[in-house]
């Protein structure tokens, strides 16, 4: 075998490990064989540029490089489904299919509906081409890179041919001759086809995810949905292929589909390699669809992945053209959506979460309670009005409701135990439960703010942790609970006595090693080397987040010009607007934060724009607005980007009437092409771009 054969036969191979692991849950090798074989093909692969296919399944590990999403009109538009709620719907439904087809015989396909988000795979010769999210329905992203990292998704299919005779390739797994080792393949697919199915999170992956992004005090994903989705999105397929995400096909189009039956057509689809759910039943009778209902409504507690219903649709295809569809969905098709699952039980205390920015969150303390795999014992009220509104009073039974989100909040009132001598109700606090100060409410916000910042301790835990955080001041060996204790002990009450604190204090009582403390002290004192922007958002200024923290150094160029800045000179600044103006001028305006800042200027922090950035900087681009298209080879995106706002431009993301040039590289996407040329807009090169700023 030479090496050009050796690929082929090793591609193969591991296109069909890659399917018994992660669509049959069935490994017939290690992992360390499975590695050795990647390995092995990484090294031909790399001898063999002129070989490269992008459906290896070296490519399934992706790249850091920055990839661009193109959109694309759908073949046949991707509709939704209409819902239902409750079994008589359901009937309802059933009644109107069987008028619909005027007394014929009909069978519904049972399936899962799967909370994930929607994706359209496109196969020709048996190799994906493209995937394509649902967008609007009409036209959605092209996500093939990402897509090709999803390792249940098969990137080549088993080819017909594979069934009878494949050449043997290494030892373990020269028994099986097939590519693919559940099912052999009766029936080929067509040379073109098109499968739709649902990109999922596990539960599991989204849940170590959601831990490792809160060690890292990044915001956490609300629920696998948003997980996926925001995975999906990514420019990095590195970062796709680490998330582990997964997916179900559950619908089969083309011209030439295998059978008459929607069912059947899956059941060809799952011997081609497709991981299609076993949790499919073909069905006759309005019973057996109530069964299939209520068994799926506890047993899907157990599945791997989220579902938030259950799709009925008519199994014949000849019957779905027949009944044909409505504007927005198929009249052959509807979803039965899951009550999120509610429990009852008691409500002992309503307690106050005072947050870093003051917000004062009610809190239900209750029995506690088994809920959707896990013990329940607090659901948040959100604000004061949403309290009001339920009419609590302590002692009540409450319903308590976790839905998509991680959070379980209290529905209502559970009336079926209410007796007349119920317990006192619950009224919001008037002063905050920490400090004492009398609480406030800004007009036109839902919730109540405790006013006393800079002497109330949740307030000022916060500030701490938010100014030591990764993309803020970067201190990274101190966690909210060594600030918590360092708080506890009177080491700490405001950010400039971090940059006070020695060795020795650390040290002592609470008995932490020297080399640790010594660590920590480090630490702090190589953040005065962090650049102004970054402190400027350290310092944790109302509305001044990392972006506008930027803007505001680039602006002011030091601490001393943006406090003495007045309200027009901020408002003049693109991007500044009333609210954030007002909070920039009353933060300068405090004296407890001029005393703070003159602390922290004394400890050496960075309160002006660094040489480099100074020299670096122009005006040349002051007030245009700038779009990146494309790909580049002097710089990358980012630095494209940094360097437009050192010029004083800004980066935007669509092109508008208000975008000033578009910086193309190679392969700008056509339909930002075709927008640009109709508005008429300026498109410059790399090299034009950068002559025009050096000038
Ligand atoms: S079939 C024309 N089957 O639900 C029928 N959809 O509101 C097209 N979904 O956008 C969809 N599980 O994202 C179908 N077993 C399943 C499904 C399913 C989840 C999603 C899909 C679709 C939405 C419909």
């Amino acid at each position: 075998m030479n090496e050009q054969e050796r690929i082929v036969a090793l591609r193969a191979e591991l296109h069909r490990h890659n399917h018994n692991y992660y669509v049959l849950n069935q490994p017939t090798i290690s992992d360390q064989e499975f590695d050795a074989l990647l390995r092995e093909l990484q090294d031909l692969e790399a001898r063999h540029p002129e070989l490269f296919d992008p459906n290896s399944p070296t490519q399934r590990v992706g790249s850091d490089l920055s990839n661009e999403f193109q959109t694309f009109r759908h073949t046949r538009p991707m509709l939704s489904l209409a819902n239902t709620y409750n079994k008589e719907e359901v009937r309802e439904y059933y009644e109107r299919v069987r008028e619909g087809l005027q007394g014929e015989p009909f069978e519904i396909c049972c399936e899962l509906k799967f909370d994930g988000l929607s994706i359209s795979l496109h196969y020709e010769d048996g190799r994906l081409v493209r995937a394509v999210t649902r967008g609007d329905g009409e036209q959605g992203d092209d996500v093939t890179a990402n897509v090709r990292t999803i390792r249940s998704i098969p990137l080549q299919l088993a080819s017909p041919a594979d069934s009878s005779s494949s050449p043997s390739t290494s030892a373990p797994s020269a028994s099986s001759s097939n590519l693919f080792s559940r099912d052999s393949i009766a029936v080929p697919w067509p040379r073109e086809f098109e499968i739709r199915g649902e990109i999922l999170m596990p539960w599991t992956s989204f849940e170590a995810l959601n831990r490792e992004r809160e060690a890292r005090e990044e915001p956490l994903f609300a629920n696998p949905r948003n997980a996926a989705s925001g995975t999906l999105k990514s420019k990095q397929t590195s970062v796709v292929a680490e998330r582990h995400l997964d997916a179900y096909l559950y619908y089969l189009l083309g011209d030439n589909l295998p059978a008459e039956g929607h069912y059947e057509n899956l059941l060809h689809a799952r011997s081609w390699g497709f991981k299609v759910s076993d949790a499919m039943r073909k069905v006759h009778t309005l019973q057996e669809i109530y069964d299939f209902i209520d068994y799926w409504d506890t047993a899907r507690r157990d599945l791997p992945v989220a579902t938030d219903g259950i799709v009925l649709k008519v199994n014949d295809l000849r019957q779905q053209r027949a009944l044909g569809m409505t504007a927005k969905s198929p009249r052959w098709a509807i979803a039965y959506k899951f009550q999120a699952e509610q429990q009852s039980t008691i409500l002992r205390e309503v307690t106050f979460q005072v947050g870093r920015t003051g917000a004062v969150t009610p809190v239900a303390n209750m029995d506690p309670v088994q809920l959707s795999g896990t013990i329940v014992r607090r659901a948040t009220l959100h604000n004061a009005d949403f309290m009001a509104q339920l009419d609590l009073h302590l002692g009540d039974h409450v319903l308590v409701e976790k839905g998509g989100e991680i959070i379980p909040k209290i529905v209502a009132v559970d009336t079926t135990f209410l007796t007349p001598d119920r317990g006192p109700r619950v009224e919001f606090i008037r002063r905050c439960p920490e400090c004492g100060a009398e609480l406030v409410r800004f007009e036109g916000e839902a919730a109540w703010y405790c006013p006393n910042d800079s002497h109330c301790p949740p307030q000022i835990k916060g500030r701490i942790e938010h100014f030591v955080s990764r993309r803020a001041m970067n201190i990274d060996t101190l966690g909210p609970e060594t600030i918590d204790d360092f708080y506890n002990r009177g080491l700490i009450r405001d950010i400039a006595d971090l940059y006070e604190l020695n060795v020795d204090q650390l040290n002592g009582a609470h008995g932490e090693r020297q080399r640790s403390a010594s660590k920590t002290i480090q630490a702090i004192a190589d953040s005065r080397q962090v650049p102004f922007e970054r402190v400027l958002f350290a310092l944790g200024i109302r509305f001044v987040g990392e972006q506008m923290a930027k803007i505001l150094a680039r602006s002011f160029k030091n601490i001393d010009a943006l406090s003495r800045a007045r309200l027009d000179d901020l408002l003049q600044i693109n991007g500044v607007g009333q609210a954030i103006a007002e909070s920039v001028i009353r933060w300068f305006q405090d004296a407890d934060n001029i005393f703070l800042l003159e602390r922290l200027r004394a400890h050496g922090l960075q309160f002006q724009l660094s040489e480099d950035v100074l020299a670096a900087q122009s005006d040349r681009l002051a007030g245009q607005s700038v779009v990146i298209s494309g790909v580049f080879s002097h710089h990358s995106r980012d630095e494209y980007k940094a360097l437009i706002e050192q010029h004083g431009g800004k980066n935007v993301g669509s092109i508008s009437k208000k975008t000033s040039f578009i910086l193309a590289g190679e392969n700008m996407g056509p339909s930002k092409l075709e927008k640009a040329q109709k508005l008429g807009i300026l498109i410059l090169s790399e090299d034009q771009f950068l002559a025009m700023i050096e000038e």
